[in-house]
């Protein structure tokens, strides 16, 4: 099974940074069991300078996730890591910048976006290929947390082509891996929203299987929100009592008036979650924006 553990494992570069990193050698840090972060569309660029916003809201939000009294329990990365095209400059650079995340211990979980590059991902973070793949060619895990079981899925179809798709295989690993675990709420994480739900209803981007998906997801009642990125905005909506979020990129927006970069971070309860959005812009509308949202029973 692949839960992801990623924060024990080598963390190693083809930039020759090898980091050995255990819980044992970070200082023990108080961790929120109930409290995950959501980062999405972090597109860092292999020649992105130091000071260019791109890298700097990223850093940004490491430093913040490390500066807080208690740690989260887990960071998801939920694709589009990469600039454009999944370089291994681009991995190189974002594996530099969660660096500190590593060090401390924070364990970090990411998934793939349509600016990624899977082949590619892997010769850099070379920790984060499995020895046998669960799903063949897709980048999938479990986390296992005391409220919730989060399922991260790949949506990666084609590198730089908009659309989604999770495919056959991957559905019914999940519908598999769902039942072996309605013991607990379920929450789906994957870049690319579905195209159900309201709006960005008809996003061009959109997940091509949604359809097939929410029949798995809508028919275990423990499945209770999916969280999702891709389109560099925030919002709320649901479909067929499944909260979809669509939480915001940490990079950049396509229009500053209506939208801001950011992350989030949610607070689990045994019958729902608290979504507290967060952006780079301190004086932004969506800053410190709380949602609440209930488990359908
Ligand atoms: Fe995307």
């Amino acid at each position: 099974m692949p839960l992801h553990l990623a924060s024990r494992r080598q963390f190693i570069t083809r930039l020759g940074a090898i980091v050995a990193l255990t819980h044992a050698e970070s200082p023990a840090a108080e961790v929120d069991e109930d409290w995950i972060a959501v980062l999405n569309d972090t597109h860092i660029g292999a020649r992105h300078p130091e000071t260019a916003s791109i890298p700097a809201n990223l850093r940004t939000t490491v430093s913040w996730l490390l500066s807080q009294p208690k740690r989260p329990a887990a960071v998801i990365i939920n694709g589009d890591l990469a600039l454009r095209d999944g370089k291994a400059g681009d991995y190189g650079h974002f594996a530099r910048l969660i660096t500190p995340l590593r060090e401390a211990g924070v364990p970090l979980h990411l998934t793939m976006g349509n600016h990624d590059d899977r082949a590619v991902f892997y010769d850099v973070l070379k920790s984060e290929k499995p020895r046998a793949p669960v799903v063949e060619a897709r980048h999938v895990g479990i986390v296992p947390l005391p409220r919730a079981n989060l399922f991260l899925l790949d949506s990666l179809k084609q590198t730089m082509i908009s659309q989604g798709v999770l495919g056959g295989t991957q559905r019914q690993w999940l519908a598999k891996e769902l039942d072996a675990r309605a013991d607990k709420p379920a929450l789906v994480f994957a870049h690319h929203n579905p195209r159900l739900g309201g709006n960005p209803r008809n996003f061009p981007g959109g997940l091509e299987d949604s359809e097939e998906l929410w029949r798995i997801l809508a028919a275990r009642k423990h499945v209770k929100a999916y969280v999702h990125g891709h389109i560099h905005h925030r919002s709320f909506a649901a479909h067929e009592g499944i909260h979809i979020l669509n939480t915001p990129a940490t990079s950049y927006v396509a229009d500053k008036k209506t939208s801001a970069t950011g992350w989030t971070m949610l607070r689990i309860a045994d019958d729902g979650a608290e979504f507290t959005t967060h952006t780079h812009q301190p004086d932004h509308a969506w800053n410190g924006a709380r949602e609440a949202l209930k488990w359908r029973v």
